[in-house]
């Protein structure tokens, strides 16, 4: 499989953005591979790569305990590109001289390329590129020459031709060296000479075969929260193992209107996946277990730890699985070490599975991939885009949308309300153009009018945000006219509501979600 196509090895000394530098070879259109520097070097020969890429790290390379691979990698005859820390231990490795800078450099910083190079040609001689480093090169090996130099840094890059080694100090997989992309492209274009063939259609059929030789005729348990990562991640599953996988849907009845009924008609036995798909209808269980409760975290720990508990009830009726499989992207790694799979994270949209549960491994079929990219492959796959394009729901759902104390009938008002404005935007067509909305259900009552009589109901709260990561947020100005017609519609067809409010927050000071 893997080793008769051209790959890039990607060589993870513990940087920030390795998978960052993972994707850029994607946009490449060359397949590649994050693994541990521990990884043994006939190891990697056997995947037989055109090019290696050693990443950066946070160490000195004279550390002692600093991740460091043999020499002999650099002379077997594949190009190699050290970055920051990888180029210093390339440099270390070969009888060059690294140690501490006089001035460090940090963020965009002016570069002097010379254009005469496998890396540089073609590009501006004076360039922006991001640096992040204290130690430097301070003498290349023999056979070596500077390729690029900073004020600060007299050998921002090296190469050795012949050889096919580079090193570059600055980061090019960063969007901030302005033609850091084009440096990677050189590289496993032109020097590994790659003839870039990689699609997404091919990162599903590698995925599918990988997935077969790794799970063999085992079982596989997936925790499918009907949201795009455990879906992506279930179909893809269920291509490559069938009726091993069987997909637990834990209907908390904190979803929006008509989900759990989407997610069964998607995977169910109507849906087109030949699937073995359990739905759990556990609404009334989990208002039992919310009634009278209001403060926010005591509701979202109520949340996690009944979902735990109705999963693993049902897990065990399933028998013994061997694996558990999550829907778990790129951005919710939160440390590095993706080559060392030992890692497990409790971090996930489906509230964090608990090790207890009786399963050996866990697999993570989307790990190496950013959200953009998961939803490529959920298109590939042929899963419907208005699952594909949904937008993030929280795991404890509405949860964290009603203010207060949950019922069953604040559900019902939350969801008519959240689903009138979610029709009036989509028909609106700003959807696409907004990265979260909804309704939510505030605790405050106030005072109408309806018809001759005196209303005393709830109020409903809309938000709508745009963000890039979700770290911080802007509120959008959605035209009053579709504000206007959502409220009508909402105090008019919504039981029990009679004021609609818009949330012109930003996050921070506030939250996306209330809770
Ligand atoms: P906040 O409210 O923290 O939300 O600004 C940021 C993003 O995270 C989502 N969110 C969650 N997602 N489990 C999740 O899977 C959770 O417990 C959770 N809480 C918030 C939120 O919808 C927004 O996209």
């Amino acid at each position: 499989m893997s080793d008769q196509r051209e790959m890039i090895i990607v060589m993870d000394f513990g940087g920030q953005y390795n998978q960052l530098i993972a994707r850029r070879i994607r946009e490449c259109k060359v397949y590649c591979e994050v693994v541990s520097y521990k990884m043994p070097l006939e190891e990697i020969l056997a995947k037989k790569p055109k090019g290696i890429i050693f990443t950066g790290g946070p160490n000195s390379v004279y550390a002692d305990d600093a991740p460091r691979c043999g020499r002999e990698i650099l002379e077997a005859g594949i190009p190699v590109l050290g970055i920051c820390y990888g180029a210093q231990l390339m440099a270390y490795l070969l009888g060059g001289e690294v140690t501490t800078a006089p001035v460090s450099e940090y963020g965009k910083t002016q570069v002097s390329t010379d254009p005469h190079t496998a890396l540089f040609h073609g590009l501006p001689q004076t360039q922006i590129c991001w640096m992040s480093h204290t130690d430097y090169i301070s003498r290349v090996p023999e056979g070596f020459r500077i390729t690029a130099t900073t004020s600060d840094c007299p050998a921002a890059a090296m190469e050795n031709d012949d050889r096919k080694l580079y090193a570059v100090q600055f980061h090019p997989e960063v969007q901030h060296t302005e033609h850091g992309t084009e440096m990677l492209y050189h590289f496993v274009r032109e020097v590994c000479g790659c003839a870039g063939e990689w699609e997404m259609h091919s990162f599903v059929q590698d995925s599918i075969e990988r997935l077969r030789a790794q799970i063999g005729d085992a079982r596989v348990l997936c925790a499918l929260s009907g949201g795009v990562d455990s879906s992506v991640a279930a179909v893809l599953l269920s291509k490559a193992v069938g009726k091993q996988l069987t997909c637990v849907f834990v209907d908390h009845g904190l979803l929006r209107k008509d989900e759990g009924d989407e997610v069964e008609r998607i995977f169910g036995p109507e849906g087109p996946y030949d699937l073995n798909f359990i739905r759990v209808n556990a609404a009334e269980h989990f208002y039992e277990k919310l009634a009278g409760v209001t403060e926010p975290e005591n509701k979202r720990k109520i949340i996690g730890e009944e979902f735990i508990r109705v999963f693993e009830a049902e897990s065990k009726k399933i028998g013994h699985v061997k694996y558990l499989a999550q829907g778990t992207i790129y951005p919710d790694i939160i440390e590095s070490g993706l080559g060392d799979s030992a890692t497990i994270k409790s971090h996930h949209n489906v509230g964090g599975l608990p090790d207890y549960i009786d399963f050996d491994e866990i697999i993570e079929p989307l790990r190496m991939l950013f959200k953009d990219e998961v939803r490529k492959v959920g298109l590939e796959l042929g899963i419907p885009e208005t699952l594909v394009f949904r937008q993030p729901f929280p795991g404890p759902g509405l949860g964290v949308r009603i203010i207060g104390d949950i019922t069953s009938e604040k559900v019902r008002m939350v969801q008519e309300a959240d689903a009138i404005f979610r029709e009036e935007v989509a028909a609106a067509g700003i959807d696409r153009s907004i990265s979260q909305y909804y309704a939510a259900l505030t605790n405050m009552r106030s005072v109408g009018v309806m018809g001759d009589g005196r209303t005393y109901d709830y109020a409903v709260t809309l938000r709508a945000v745009t963000t890039s990561d979700f770290m911080t947020a802007e509120a959008v100005p959605i035209p009053w006219e579709i504000l206007f017609k959502v409220t009508n519609r909402i105090v008019n067809e919504v039981k029990g509501v009679n004021r609609v409010l818009y949330d012109c927050t930003s996050k921070p000071p506030a939250t996306i979600e209330l809770e």
